[in-house]
């Protein structure tokens, strides 16, 4: 048994609930705190010298001058496996150049899926293993990682490998995603639905059998997968016991409905969302992730976070860390850019990058600092939690933990 401490304040997130608004006063806030660890579990939490007083013999990490402790963040939707970069993407964008004009001009998805395929799965491995450990230093214990910049069997595999090899290296928890069903591959040669029934025949099995992902992610949207097109592969994954989320709204709505039928665990992006889709997601248990990254990136709207609260959905807030839409890779900096366009609470940016985001990963047993809870944990130099939210991204942590570990 350790005690950690003493912190100026421990934000715990505990009691506040999964779904809807939240205000700051509902945050139970520990003064002058210590928090009791073993086997990389939280055993207790309180004021530092009377846990001092009642556990003599556990072992002291000493803490030194003002620090704020949080959970760990959880990253629910990222793209960090990947080859080259899209600074050209970005400078066309910024000269006024569409979206058609970039792609058709060698930019886009495909000029990634290109340089992905090209890479070696051991520069695949030493790349995403930095971007891990870059987020792992911003507090970011827990991070999906999504496929999808291969578009072919061998190429996909390959990236599912390399993410696998990360993950058993990493000290951060990594969660990968099949997303081969980004877009078609500009050289496979039939349709759309074609596509999708060879990702189902070829793919799947080998994700099962290999144990390379458990979930799987569709593009759902005019320039990628059509509803009804998403719908059969959807079906497919779900009849393989496969756990499901969407990349949905981003440019036009549809997609987050399908994530409700199909009770997918998340619906993510929903730029586009409108009420229909914002009341569909409200009333489900699909978590909503908002990826103010990708609005950032792109220059458009953000999610419409506030209505989504108040609608009373679960929102998760995620970086899409990619290197065409998001390339800025800082979720805090992200999240705290996105409370102040749609007004959210520093609760509900805290909750949404925590055990919020947790649920989109389907986990219980993190993202909250409670008695049984992971001790992945956080800590900023600073007395007020507030500056964390305040400071926009620019104040960073000065200790991370994974399970109790000191990083
Ligand atoms: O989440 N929307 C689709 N996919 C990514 C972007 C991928 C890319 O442009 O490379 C996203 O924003
Ligand atoms: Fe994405």
């Amino acid at each position: 048994m350790k005690l950690i401490g003493p912190f100026s304040q421990i934000i715990t997130l505990a009691g506040i609930p999964l779904k809807g608004a939240v205000k700051d006063e509902q945050l139970e806030i520990i003064s002058n705190a210590g928090i009791l660890v073993e086997n990389g579990i939280i055993q207790k939490l309180g004021e530092f010298q009377s846990l001092r007083n009642d556990f003599p013999k556990a072992e002291l990490e000493e803490i030194k001058g003002e620090n704020v402790l949080l959970p760990g963040f959880v990253d629910s939707h990222t793209h960090i496996c990947f080859g080259g970069n899209r600074s050209r993407d970005f400078a066309m964008r910024l000269n006024g150049k569409t979206y058609l004009e970039i792609a058709e001009s060698g930019g886009g998805i495909w000029s990634t899926v290109t340089n992905t395929r090209n890479e070696s799965k051991e520069n695949l491995i030493q790349s995403t293993t930095k971007n891990v450990n870059h987020a792992l230093q911003n507090g970011t214990t827990t991070i999906e990682i999504k496929s999808g910049y291969g578009l072919s069997v061998e190429s996909e595999l390959k990236m599912l490998e390399a993410i696998q090899f990360v993950k058993s290296t990493s000290e951060a928890d990594i969660i990968p995603t099949f997303l081969g069903a980004h877009m078609k591959p500009r050289d496979f040669e039939g349709s759309n639905s074609e596509y999708l029934e060879l990702l189902v025949n070829e793919v799947f099995p080998v994700l099962k059998e290999k144990k390379l992902a458990n979930r799987i992610d569709i593009f759902t949207e005019k320039s990628a997968f059509s509803v009804e097109e998403s719908r059969f592969y959807l079906q497919k994954a779900k009849e393989s016991g496969f756990e499901i989320t969407i990349h949905a709204d981003q440019f036009t709505p549809g997609g987050s409905l399908l994530a409700v039928e199909f009770a997918a665990l998340s619906a993510d992006h929903l730029e586009f969302s409108s009420e229909k889709e914002i009341q569909a997601l409200a009333n489900s248990d699909v978590v909503a992730t908002a990826l103010p990254g990708a609005s950032i990136g792109l220059g458009m709207q953000y999610t419409p976070a506030r209505k989504l609260l108040d609608a009373g959905a679960c929102l998760s807030i995620a970086s899409d860390w990619n290197p065409g839409s998001a390339p800025m890779g800082d979720l805090l900096t992200q999240a705290s850019i996105l409370a102040t366009f749609e007004k959210l609470s520093m609760a509900e940016v805290l909750s949404g990058i925590t055990f919020r985001a947790a649920k989109a990963l389907n986990f219980s047993d993190r993202g909250t600092l409670e008695i049984g809870k992971k001790a992945d944990l956080v800590a900023f130099p600073t007395n007020d939690f507030r500056d964390i939210i305040y400071l926009q991204g620019q104040l960073k942590p000065n200790s991370v933990w994974k399970n109790g570990n000191l990083i």
